[in-house]
């Protein structure tokens, strides 16, 4: 049986072929996520152990719901659909919106879920380049240039995996009116907020700010819970209505025991414990990078990056980067992400936030691998 042809989204492939076997996997994109036991008073651990395992709630318990509708201004529950991570929120977005023919413009480079997922349905993908020589900053002029009538959608992740740029309010305006100019939709991959480094507060969501618009968020990153596997979207009730017919296709519901978790997790003190966690490990892990790089001579280097917990990592060697992750994996034993799979060659995505003496110790492991590369 011929199958119609197939993106296969790469990066994540990747991931599920070799994270659970190699010594160090700085390829994930959280920090080091909590056990079940270590964030949860016994109280809290009791109402996980009362929570009943019929279906529950298909769009998400009314608690959770009210929780996250909490952290957006104006929105309420009927907002808010709740998913299997960020990604079935993803790719929901991509089911009830595009149709083959359509236009979608993605950041370049990016988290290439949309942009696969677009491709996989038969649209037309276009990027938009974020520009190193400018910081990764977008090039918008460009952008302008990109939406055209056919254009359904632009996908931006903010701030981005892998660069960290955050949008200024300023170069958001400018998204908003290629996409009000068109009436292209706008989705808006939320899931790194609250990473931001010392000096950057949490990066305002979109919510709010134009018609077509649907946020899509997770408790997979900046609050190091991705084994819950629970994510979000938020947007006009309508819209949440059609997503939602897909959801109940796609999963039916996420699971009850996770839902009662994410609850937990989204109480104020709870979040802010979590996020400060977070926070710190990257921190830490930058600091680890720092200090490395100054003893890489010029072989290796970054650009600063004002969130998450990803070194985008530029190396000057003569290879790609995919034979460079896989000379990392073979000989230290340390799974990294090749940049190609990101949308940018000479480049590797080293993940921070562990523990500090892993990382440095992973990172020692590259630094010899390269170093044994220049020799031969
Ligand atoms: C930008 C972005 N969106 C979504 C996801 C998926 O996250 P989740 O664990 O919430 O499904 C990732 C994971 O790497 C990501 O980087």
């Amino acid at each position: 049986m011929t199958r119609a042809p197939f993106q296969s989204f790469e990066l994540e492939h990747y991931q599920s072929l070799y994270e659970h076997e190699v010594e160090f996997n700085l390829a994930d994109s959280s920090v080091k996520c909590l056990g079940t036991r270590e964030w949860l008073t016994p109280d809290e651990q009791a109402a996980l152990l009362d929570t009943g395992l019929f279906y529950p709630q298909v769009n998400g318990t009314l608690d959770l719901r009210q929780r996250i509708a909490a952290l957006y201004t104006d929105a309420d529950a009927a907002n808010v659909l709740v998913t299997v991570g960020a990604s079935q929120a993803n790719s929901m977005v991509c089911a009830t919106l595009l149709q083959p023919g359509d236009e979608v413009v993605v950041m370049s480079p990016g988290y290439r879920q949309v942009w696969g997922h677009a491709k996989n349905i038969g649209c037309v993908v276009k990027e938009l380049p974020l520009d190193p020589a400018r910081g990764w900053r977008p090039d918008l002029d460009m952008l302008d240039r990109l939406v055209t009538s056919r254009t359904r959608l632009v996908a931006i992740v903010n701030p981005n995996n892998p660069t960290g740029t955050i949008l200024s309010s300023e170069e958001g305006d400018r998204v908003i009116a290629a996409c009000a100019r068109v009436g292209a939709w706008l989705h808006v991959d939320e899931v790194y907020g609250g990473t931001e480094i010392d000096g950057f507060g949490e990066t305002p969501s979109f919510w709010g700010r134009y018609d077509r618009l649907i946020c899509t968020n997770s408790l997979s990153k900046a609050y190091g819970l991705s084994g819950l596997r629970i994510g979000w979207a938020i947007t006009d009730r309508q819209t949440i209505e059609d997503l939602w017919r897909r959801h109940e296709y796609a999963v039916i519901a996420a699971a009850a025991p996770s839902m009662t978790l994410a609850s937990i997790a989204l109480q104020p003190a709870k979040r802010r414990f979590l996020l400060e966690r977070q926070r710190n490990l990257s921190s830490a892990g930058r600091q680890v990078l720092a200090s490395w790089l100054r003893d890489q001579g010029n072989v290796f280097s970054v650009l600063p990056s004002p969130a998450t917990s990803l070194g985008f990592v530029r190396f000057d060697l003569p290879m790609t980067s995919f034979e460079l992750a896989e000379a990392i994996r073979t000989k230290a034993n340390v799974l990294v992400a090749p940049g190609s799979f990101l949308g940018a060659e000479q480049h590797l995505r080293i993940t921070l936030g562990y523990e500090p003496e892993k990382v440095a110790k992973a990172l020692d492991r590259i630094g010899a691998v390269a170093a044994e590369i220049r020799r031969a």
